[in-house]
C-alpha cells in the first residue's frame, strides 16, 4: 500500500506508522526522523534544517523533496507509509507529480483527528533518548529504571512555545492539504484519540474498508 498519515504536531502519526511497519510491512518513511538522523550527524543537511526544526518552523521544501523521493524509490515505490511528507502545496504537487511519472498513486491519506488540548499534552509529555532516539512518554510509556536518566531529554522542539508554534504553522500551511487530498477522493479520517491499541484498531479497520 501507498499512504501517507496526516495531521498535527502530536497527532500520533508517528506512533501509527511504526505499527504500520512492525505489523503490517508497511515502511514508515518519516522525514521529522531523517531530518533529526541528519542534525545528529551534522551533515549538511543536518546544519541547514537544526535551525527550523528548533525553531518549529517548516524546512524549505527543496531541503526535503529529494530525500523523500529518494526513501520512496528506496522501497520500490511501493508499501510505504509517508509520515510527515508533504506539509505545504508544493511538497504535494511535488509528490504527486513524482508518484504519477512512476505510475503510483497513492492508495489513502489517513487523517488523524485529535483536540489541540490532547496534543499539548502528549507533546509536552514526550522525552527522548539523547543516543538512541529512543521516544518515552512520561504517562504511558516512561523511561525504564535501568536507562541512564540524564541522557532523557525533551525534544528541542517540544517546548511549550515552540509545540504552540508547530501547531500554528500546521494550521497554516500544512491543514489546508487535507482539501487537496479530498478532492482526490483519498482522505479517510480516523479518530485519533484513546489508547494507541484502540487508535490502531481504527487505522487497520480505516485500511480494510478501502475498496483499492
Ligand atoms: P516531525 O518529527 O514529523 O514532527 P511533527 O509532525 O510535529 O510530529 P510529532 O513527531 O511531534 O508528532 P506525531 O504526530 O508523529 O506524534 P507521535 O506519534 O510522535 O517533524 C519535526 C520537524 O521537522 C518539523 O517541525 C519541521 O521543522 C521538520 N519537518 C519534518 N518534515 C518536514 C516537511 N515535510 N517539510 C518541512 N519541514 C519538515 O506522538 C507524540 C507523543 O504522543 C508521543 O510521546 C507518543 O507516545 C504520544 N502518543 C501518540 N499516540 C498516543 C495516544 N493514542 N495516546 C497517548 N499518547 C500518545
Amino acid at each position: 500500500m501507498r499512504l501517507i498519515i496526516f495531521g498535527p504536531p502530536g497527532a500520533g502519526k508517528g506512533t501509527q506508522a511504526g505499527l504500520l511497519e512492525t505489523r503490517h510491512g508497511i515502511t514508515q518513511i518519516s522525514t521529522g526522523d531523517i531530518l533529526r538522523d541528519a542534525m545528529a550527524q551534522e551533515t549538511d543537511l543536518g546544519k541547514k534544517a537544526k535551525s527550523y526544526i528548533d525553531a518549529g518552523e517548516l524546512v524549505p521544501d527543496a531541503l526535503v523533496r529529494d530525500l523523500s523521493e529518494q526513501a520512496i524509490a528506496d522501497e520500490g515505490h511501493d508499501d510505504f507509509v509517508l509520515d510527515g511528507y508533504p506539509r505545504t502545496d508544493q511538497q504535494a504537487e511535488w509528490l504527486t507529480a513524482f508518484l504519477e511519472s512512476n505510475d503510483t498513486p497513492l492508495d489513502a491519506v489517513l487523517s488523524m483527528e485529535v483536540p489541540d488540548d490532547v496534543l499539548v499534552r502528549r507533546l509536552s509529555r514526550r522525552r527522548v533518548h539523547e543516543e538512541t532516539g529512543e521516544t518515552y512518554h512520561l504517562d504511558h510509556d516512561p523511561p525504564p529504571d535501568d536507562v541512564d536518566a540524564d541522557l532523557i531529554v525533551q525534544r528541542s522542539d517540544d517546548e511549550p512555545e515552540t509545540i504552540q508554534n508547530r501547531l500554528d504553522v500546521y494550521r497554516e500551511e500544512t491543514e489546508p492539504l487535507a482539501a487537496y487530498y479530498e478532492e482526490r477522493g483519498l482522505l479517510v479520517s480516523v479518530d485519533g484519540t484513546g489508547e494507541i491499541e484502540e487508535v490502531f484498531g481504527r487505522v487497520e479497520a480505516a485500511l480494510g474498508a478501502l475498496d483499492r
